[in-house]
This record gives C-alpha cells, structure tokens and sequence, in this order.
C-alpha cells in the first residue's frame, strides 16, 4: 500500500518523473524509522518494566537524533517554500522587476512556475490598460482642442469682427475703450488657438516626430526668451504611441526650460543610438538640455507624466544635470525607448 502511495505520488505523469515534496519528507523519515525499530530488533537492547536510567537514556538519545534528523529534512524540503513566500511578500508591483526563482521540477517549482507566470500575464494586463488609458487620454484632448477650436474660437472671431465693424463709428471718447476691448479679444483668440495646438498635435499626426519636434523648437524660440538650437534627424521604426509619448515628453521639458530654468539656450534634440546591451538593437532618442539653474525640489505632475508616459510604450526617462558645475548645472532631460529596425522586421515578416 505504502508502495503504491509512493508511485502515486512520484508522479509519473506526463512521462517526466518528479520527486514530488510527499516523497522527499515520506523517504528520509521512513528511513529513520525502519532503522530506529531494526535497531531495537537487532540489537541486544532491550525495554524493561520499569525502564533503567540507562534505557531511559538510551531511548532519549534516539528519539533526539530522530527528531533532530526530520527537523533537518523537512528544513530543506521547507526551504523553497519559504523563498518563494519572501519573494511574493516583498514584491513592490506587478511591473517590478524579479521573479521568483525555479530551481526544483517538484511542486515547489511548480508554484514558482505559476507565480511567474502570473506575474507576466499581470504585467501584461497592466501595460495594455496603461496603453488604454494613454489613448483615452490623448482622444479627451483632442475633443477639448476641436472644442476650443470649433466653439470658443469660433465666438472669439465673431466678437471680433463685430467690434472691428463698430470700433469706427463709436463717440470719440469710448474709441480707446473698444481698441483695448478689441485687443483683449484678439489677444484670447491667440491664445485659445495656442492652447488648442497644444492639446491636439495636428502636425505629429500629419508630418511626423522630426518636423512635430522641430515645430515644437521654433514655438519655444518664439516667446523670444532663450536661444533654442535644434539637432533633429528622422528616425523609422518608432510606434505611433512612441512617438506620441516622444513628442509630449519634448513637449513638458520645453514648457518646464521656458517656465522654471532661467536659462539662455535649450538644445532639442531626436536621433537614433545603437542600445548597449547584449540584445542590441536601436533605439530613438530625445533629449532637450538646457544651460538654466537645473531642477531643484520635488517632482510635480509634468515630470511625474513624462516618467509614467516613458514607462507606457516600454522607454525610459531620466532628468538630471546638463554639466559638472555647481552653480549652473542645467538640465537634461532624456528619454529613450527601443524601437524596430528594418532588420527585424524584415526577419519577422
Ligand atoms: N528645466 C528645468 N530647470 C529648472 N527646474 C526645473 C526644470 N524642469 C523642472 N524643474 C523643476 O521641477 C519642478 C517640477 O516640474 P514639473 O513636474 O514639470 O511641475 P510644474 O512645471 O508644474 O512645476 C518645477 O517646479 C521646477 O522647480
Ligand atoms: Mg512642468
């Protein structure tokens, strides 16, 4: 019977035998037991009523190197639960990196196994909902831009125009009222067309990355504040999410180098690099590096979005000093992601 446990239990499925956790705590402690009754069979000792001190002894140090030796099996049988435990207690997010490791083909191996796997199809699950919520937010923004566009702008104009038809005819004492009046609305109009541009960008969908960052570039040397220079080359095989992610994190940096940096020129930049790792491959990357008083304090939205922007489409942000020096260091900000090279998608076609 005990026999038949065992081969049951074996698990000879599948063609693959296992030493499943039952038999590897079964055959040590079996082991010990038929040597323990043996023992007491073959060897001249015996048990007397009342038991000696001698016996009592005797019994007591087997019964010790019993317990002692089923303690050190079910230790290291035990061991790979209690791993595998510590891994899963201190995992911070699905997305964060480690798995646990499979070292044994027993149950143990097989929970990891699944754990594993769990975790993939969890991060899985965690990027296409990230990606969801990227598209819905950039569909949210271009339903407020064709709003402010179609409707705000829309009223802007006509009050516009109907101010310049009676600016001409109004009593000479109420002329400078409707100029500066006429002023206000011209200068909204402007700046409902701006925000609308900025909330949809038309120009990345139209043209595409190279021509969207360097439109970007001549809008900031615009505001006439800072000496924008511009290092920008095609690069192929970007998705349209990378691209979109490239040209928000462009976007963000440059507002922040207008807004917060003090400095006298930002350098935008698009180029492709060789990745420098085993795998290889290409990726795209953008940089705008300004020469200004470099980020100090906590982050605030704008950075924290072009962080989780980055990790969305699988790329990576960092910001951190343009230069070596102290007391104007600049800002770098850099972001990176892997992209398709004609290579590989001629070998995967
Ligand atoms: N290029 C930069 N130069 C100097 N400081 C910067 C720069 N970019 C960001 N910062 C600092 O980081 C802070 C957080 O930036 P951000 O997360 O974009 O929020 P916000 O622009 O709304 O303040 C800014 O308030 C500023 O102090
Ligand atoms: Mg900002």
């Amino acid at each position: 019977m005990v026999a038949t446990l065992i081969w049951a239990e074996s698990g000879m499925y599948g063609g693959s035998a296992r030493v499943t956790m039952f038999v590897q705590l079964f055959l040590p402690i079996a082991a010990l037991f038929i040597g323990f009754v043996a023992l007491l069979a073959l060897s001249p000792a015996s048990v007397s009523h009342p038991i000696s001190t001698a016996e009592l002894v005797e019994l007591t140090a087997l019964l010790l190197v019993t317990l002692v030796v089923s303690a050190l099996v079910l230790r290291k049988t035990l061991a790979p639960l209690r791993e595998l435990r510590v891994v899963m207690e201190q995992r911070e997010g699905v997305s964060a990196p480690g798995r646990a490791r499979v070292r044994r083909d027993d149950e143990v191996g097989q929970v990891a196994l699944a754990y594993n796997g769990l975790l993939d199809r969890l991060a899985a699950e965690e990027t296409r909902a990230a990606g969801l919520a990227l598209t819905a937010q950039e569909r949210e923004r271009q339903r407020v831009s064709r709003e402010l566009h179609d409707q705000v702008g829309q009223t802007l104009t006509v009050a516009l125009l109907r101010l310049g038809r009676v600016v001409h005819s109004v009593p000479g004492e109420l002329q400078e009222d409707f100029e500066g009046a006429q002023e206000a609305v011209r200068t909204a109009l402007q700046e409902v067309r701006t925000v609308a541009a900025q909330l949809r960008p038309g120009v990345l969908e139209d043209l595409g990355l190279a021509p969207a960052l360097t439109s970007l570039a001549t809008e900031a040397a615009r505001e006439g504040t800072l000496e924008v220079r511009r290092d920008i080359t095609e690069v192929t095989g970007a998705t349209p999410d990378q691209e979109l992610v490239a040209y928000r994190i462009a976007q963000e940096a440059l507002t922040n180098v207008l807004r917060h940096a003090q400095a006298g020129s930002v350098r935008v930049t698009l180029r492709s690099e060789p990745i420098e790792s085993a795998s290889g491959g290409v990726q795209l990357v953008v940089e705008v590096s300004d020469d200004g008083v470099g980020v100090h304090g906590p982050a605030g939205t704008g950075r924290t979005g072009m962080t989780e922007r980055a990790a969305l489409v699988g790329g990576q942000l960092s910001i951190g000093p343009a230069r070596a020096d102290d007391q104007r260091p600049g800002t770098l900000v850099r972001f990176c992601v892997p992209v398709t090279t004609g290579d590989r998608e001629e070998s995967a076609s």
